[in-house]
């Protein structure tokens, strides 16, 4: 059958219309084709939604527009060069059977079309929420939040969840920025790391409190802290807290705890000198009920008046506490001592917490790099300073090195500069600031009423330390804390990140 008997119109008959027709029939065949591969064959690869729902789709509406518009021009040509009988669009009447089954298959058609396009936009917004689009589809820069994210509590929780969230305005806002990022991928202009905190980050409010929300009450927390010293022995120091996160609703009167001060009973704001928030000189909280607003400032290093009339507070919420609830980027001390406490790596074996978190810590320019790097450093170490135990010992130091290896490549990145001292975490005060951005006790207000320092506020130790150090709480006023190693009464003074930055103090 040639094509005139198909009887298209005469109109259509020119290069832009046939090439249209040519792009749309091809791209539809691909869609079916890659469709019913997606369904069958259980692809994951971001790379195929990508094309099937985002690329494909114009292209084909594109070339169906083309046909039209070939149509058009040549309808003028034809027009303009002053021909009697140049072609006529085609004309419909509805008295002619064939003009019927036409207009019947148009109309079938559409429908059909309009289906299948609702369908597919629908699988494309849902693809582009997708976990898989959002954590793998530029692999190289979304790896350390994509891993890190795997490894967190949040693992089952869309990545759209905290960073879209409901509704059609953000996801809108969202799309867009995205174009940006495409962009910056495609031209190599991101930045390594990605810097913290997100500048346009929707408020946690319409977010997080999806799941959570802080009437909710939780009363208090019981957590260990399983500590490993650096000395030969690698001795174990565990801390059993009490945390008191509370929360509550008023109207229930079970009311308490840190969510409870923080965010039911009181609105905080601060400001902050860096980008990070890590430095905090003025904090207003006002009381909710009675509106009654105390201003504290650092009584050391104040802000000027100018720069607070500059400044724009921040109103403080669950992310400004709750930063990393889903990238968390343990530092080696932290990372050593949970391989230690699950008996991935044998306590058994001498100085092992040392070593290791030394071979982790260093900077190497590639995952291969630090691969080998952390290899040939504990190997190194057992051979020269250890020799009879490298030789007993050989399948213990071998599996220490695989965990050591694994801990890594779990938590720092080298390709995207991902290491822990750039994602400070907010949540407790030992390895950061966290809390003590606050409550250092140089925070003051007019009054002379300071930010709490006082250790029993947030939490009470109900045990610490181990063989004959070992001490038990006998009442819930709990435990005076106990720093396991002599250093004076420095911990009251100073903050614990400011010795325990994440590698040996
Ligand atoms: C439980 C909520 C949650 C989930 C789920 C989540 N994120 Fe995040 N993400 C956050 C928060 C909170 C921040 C840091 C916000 C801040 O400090 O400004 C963040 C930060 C980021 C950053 C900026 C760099 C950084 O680490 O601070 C990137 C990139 C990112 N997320 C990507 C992802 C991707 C990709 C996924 C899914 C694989 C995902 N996120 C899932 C809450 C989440
Ligand atoms: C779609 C639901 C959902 C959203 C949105 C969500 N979470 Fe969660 N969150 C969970 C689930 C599920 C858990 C795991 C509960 C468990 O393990 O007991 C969890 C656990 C937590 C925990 C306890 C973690 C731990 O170590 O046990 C914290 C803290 C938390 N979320 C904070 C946040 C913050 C902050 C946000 C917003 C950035 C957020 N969540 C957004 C569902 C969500
Ligand atoms: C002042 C800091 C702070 C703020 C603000 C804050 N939290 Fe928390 N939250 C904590 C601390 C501390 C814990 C105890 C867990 C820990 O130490 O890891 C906690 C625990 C939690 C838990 C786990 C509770 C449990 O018993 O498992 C959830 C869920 C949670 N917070 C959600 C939120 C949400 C949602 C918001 C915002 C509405 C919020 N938090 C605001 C400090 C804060
Ligand atoms: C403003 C509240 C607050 C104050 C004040 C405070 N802490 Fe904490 N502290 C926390 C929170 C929250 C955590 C839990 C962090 C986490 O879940 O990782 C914590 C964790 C700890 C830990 C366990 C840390 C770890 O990783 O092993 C110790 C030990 C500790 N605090 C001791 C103290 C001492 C000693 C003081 C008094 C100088 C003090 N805290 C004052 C909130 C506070
Ligand atoms: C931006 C500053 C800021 C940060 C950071 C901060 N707080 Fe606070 N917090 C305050 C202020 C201000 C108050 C005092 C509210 C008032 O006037 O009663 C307070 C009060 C509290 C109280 C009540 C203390 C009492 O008994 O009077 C608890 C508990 C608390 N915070 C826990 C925490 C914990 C835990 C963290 C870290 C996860 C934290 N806060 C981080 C500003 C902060
Ligand atoms: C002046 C510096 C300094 C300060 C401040 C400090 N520490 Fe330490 N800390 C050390 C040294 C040094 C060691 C011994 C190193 C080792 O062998 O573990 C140590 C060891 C520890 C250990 C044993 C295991 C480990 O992780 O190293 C714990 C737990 C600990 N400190 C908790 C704290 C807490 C909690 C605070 C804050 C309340 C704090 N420290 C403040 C210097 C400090």
């Amino acid at each position: 059958m040639s094509l005139r008997e198909m009887k298209l119109p005469r109109l259509a008959y020119n290069w832009i219309s046939g090439i249209g027709i040519i792009i749309a029939v091809v791209t539809g065949v691909l869609m079916t084709f890659l469709y019913i591969i997606g369904i069958f064959a259980k692809v994951t690869n971001p790379y195929l939604g990508i094309f099937l729902y985002m690329v494909l789709p114009p292209v084909l509406i594109g070339g169906l527009i083309l046909v039209p518009l070939g149509m058009l021009k040549t309808w003028y040509r034809f027009k303009k060069s002053g021909v009697a009988s140049y072609p006529t669009w085609p004309y419909f009447d509805l008295n002619k059977k064939s003009h019927r089954n036409a207009a019947l298959l148009f109309i079938v058609g559409s429908i059909f079309f309009l289906i299948i396009s609702a369908v597919g936009g629908y699988e494309a917004f849902h693809y582009s929420e997708s976990v898989n689009f959002c954590g793998k589809t530029c692999h190289s820069v979304m790896k350390p939040e994509f891993v890190a994210y795997q490894n967190s509590p949040h693992a089952r929780v869309s990545c759209v969840s905290c960073h879209v969230g409901p509704g059609a305005d953000w996801y809108a806002k969202s799309k867009m920025s995205g174009l940006y990022q495409v962009y910056a991928v495609l031209a190599d202009k991101y930045p390594r790391p990605i810097p913290t905190p997100i500048a346009n980050l929707r408020p946690a409010r319409e977010t997080c409190e999806q799941c959570h929300w802080p009437e909710k009450f939780f009363g208090a927390q019981q957590k260990s802290f399983n500590h490993y010293m650096y000395d030969e022995e690698n001795s174990y120091w565990p801390i059993e807290m009490l945390i008191k996160v509370g929360g509550g609703n008023p109207e229930s009167g079970l009311t308490s705890g840190i969510h409870w001060h923080t965010f039911i009973a009181n609105k905080i704001e601060y400001i902050a000198r860096d980008e990070r928030h890590q430095e905090i000189p003025w904090v207003r909280a006002t009381n909710v009920k009675t509106g009654y607003q105390t201003v504290y400032q650092d009584t050391e290093n104040p802000l000027t008046e100018e720069e607070i009339a500059a400044a724009e507070p921040r109103v403080f919420d669950c992310m400004d506490c709750h930063n990393r609830p889903s990238h968390i980027y343990n530092s080696p001390d932290h990372a050593i001592d949970e391989a230690l406490y699950t008996e991935k790596i044998d306590v058994t074996l001498p100085e092992i917490k040392r070593i290791s978190v030394e071979a982790m810590a260093e900077l190497y320019e590639t995952e291969e790099a630090a691969w080998h790097g952390i290899a040939n450093r504990i190997k190194d170490f057992y051979s020269e300073e250890y020799p009879d135990i490298y030789n007993e010992k050989q399948d213990e130091i071998n599996e220490a090195i695989l965990e050591v290896q694994d801990k890594y490549q779990k938590n720092i990145f080298p390709e995207m500069k991902v290491r822990w001292e750039e994602y400070p975490n907010n949540i407790g005060h030992f390895g950061n600031p966290g809390c003590m951005r606050c409550h250092t006790g140089n925070l003051q207000a007019k009054d002379g009423s300071i930010i709490t320092r006082d250790c029993n506020s947030c939490h009470t130790i109900l045990a610490q330390g181990s063989g004959e150090r070992s001490m038990m709480a006998k009442s819930m006023d709990g435990l005076e804390f106990v720093h396991p190693e002599d250093i004076d009464e420095a911990w009251k003074e100073m903050g614990c990140h400011e010795c325990h930055s994440g590698t040996q103090p």
